[in-house]
Order: C-alpha cells, then structure tokens, then sequence
C-alpha cells in the first residue's frame, strides 16, 4: 500500500464515530444529511483499515442511549443502517470482510435484525478483515446481560462463583472472541467513551481527533495509526528496556 511507513499496525481498531449531526449543522443542513455523508466515511475506513493490516475495526454505530433521540433521527439511523447492508453486504463479502454485530438485540424491531443476521450469516466464512458493527451498543447494558446470565448459571449450580473469571467474563460478552481495542478513535474533538467498550478497553491507547465523522478520511486514519504507532504500551508493567549496543 502507498504511503503507508512500516509501523506497528494495531490489531483491533474501534471508533467512535461522532460529528455527523455538526458537520450538517455547519453547511445549514438537516442532521440526516451529516448521517448520509458518515456512511461514506464507513465505506473509506474499512478499505483503509484491511489495506492496513488492521484485522478487527469495531464502528459504534448506534448506542443504547441514542434511543433518547428524536423519532425521526432513531428511524432515519435505522434506515441507513438497513441501507447500507442492502447496499454493501455483497460487496464486503466480495472484499473478504467478516462482519459481526454486537449490541443488545431483543429490542429491535421490523426486519433490522434478520438483515444483521444474515450479514454475519453470510460473510461469517470470510477470511480478511473483521468488521464490528456495534448496533444498539452499550457496555452497561452488555455488562448487564452477561452477569444475568452468568449468576443464571449460578443459581442453577452449574457454576460455582469462583468460576466467574476476568476471562470467562470476557467470554460471556458480546465481543467474545474478539481481541481486546487496541485504539480507540474518537472523532469531534469530544474526549469521553459514552459506555463504548468499558470492559475491553481497560488497556486501549485512546485517541481523539478533532475531525467530524464525515470528515474522517484514509490519511487522517493513516495519521492516527501512525500516532498509534508512537504510543508505548506497558499494561501495567515495565516499559521494554532498550538493548545496549554490544550486549
Ligand atoms: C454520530 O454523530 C452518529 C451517531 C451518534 C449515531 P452525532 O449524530 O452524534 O453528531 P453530533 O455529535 O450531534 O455532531
Ligand atoms: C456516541 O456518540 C455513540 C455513537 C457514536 C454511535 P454520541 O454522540 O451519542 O455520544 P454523546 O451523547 O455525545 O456522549
Ligand atoms: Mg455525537
């Protein structure tokens, strides 16, 4: 790929995409049309992410709080939602993109949930990038529905409390099987998670970028794995020691 320096390529990318609604508000436009222009920023980061080497990319897409929105934004993020897996499922399989949905599913109504279904259905096969679209998304209400299910398992004696592990916790969310965020991406200049990922981003490097989501293209993107590049991990240890000359 172009322009890209060898440098160390996060594993997993999860980003928070905001701003659509200011981007609109700024050109005089309705919300909506800020939404419509954020798809075609969806479209540029997943190309960008697999040219990059980027294995997972989490997109929060809708949060559960986003239900406090008016009608008609709710019913309009639905709909672009449906759009776009009308419109990209067969391409993105084509591209060799996995998809996989996270967010509560229970509440959704119409015929949302068979079209996630199928997209996951459909390209669960595939063998390049994981897409992750966080849909109806929030860590508490993840969090909540994994410890019901798992204190169901123990009051039915089929597991003892102290079976209950940081892993088997891991295990019990949506995102099971998914590497914890490397990064994550925040867009708009706000600086704050809105309940995005609270239990897998305990280590993620965070980033926020002052673009609008609309505005989010392949070189900010490359510019922020670069950032990311630069940033040093210690997971609570040690930073690795640099090896003298000789030894
Ligand atoms: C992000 O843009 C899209 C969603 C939250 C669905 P916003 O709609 O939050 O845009 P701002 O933050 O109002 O600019
Ligand atoms: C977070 O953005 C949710 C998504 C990007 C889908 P919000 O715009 O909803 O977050 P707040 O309300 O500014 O914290
Ligand atoms: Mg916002």
């Amino acid at each position: 790929m172009q322009n890209l320096l060898p440098i160390t390529v996060p594993e997993h990318v999860a980003i928070i995409m905001d701003g659509n609604g200011r981007w609109a508000n700024a050109r005089g436009l309705p919300r909506t049309m800020g939404h419509r222009k954020g798809v075609e920023a969806v479209r540029d980061a997943v190309k960008t992410a697999a040219e990059a080497g980027v294995r997972y990319l989490t997109l929060f897409a809708f949060s559960s709080e986003n239900w406090n929105r008016p009608q008609a934004e709710v019913t309009d993020l639905m709909g672009l939602l449906k759009a776009f897996i009308r419109r990209d499922l067969a391409d993105l399989h084509r591209e060799n993109v996995r998809i996989r949905i996270i967010g509560e599913r229970s509440n959704l109504r119409g015929d949302i949930l068979p079209l996630l279904i199928e997209a996951e259905e459909t390209t669960s096969g595939n063998t390049g990038i994981t897409l992750v679209i966080a849909f109806n998304y929030g860590a508490r209400d993840e969090l909540t529905r994994a410890m019901r299910r798992l204190a169901t398992e123990v009051a039915q004696g089929r597991l003892a409390p102290e079976d209950i592990t940081p892993e088997r916790i891991a295990a019990s969310l949506d995102t099971a099987g998914i590497p914890d965020p490397d990064l994550i991406l925040r867009t708009s200049g706000e600086e704050r998670l809105s309940n995005f990922l609270l239990w897998q981003g305990a280590y993620s490097e965070l980033l926020f970028v002052p673009e609008l989501w609309p505005d989010f293209t392949r070189e900010t993107f490359l510019s922020a794995l670069e950032k990311f590049a630069c940033r040093e991990r210690r997971f609570g240890g040690l930073a690795q020691p640099t090896l003298a000359v000789g030894s």
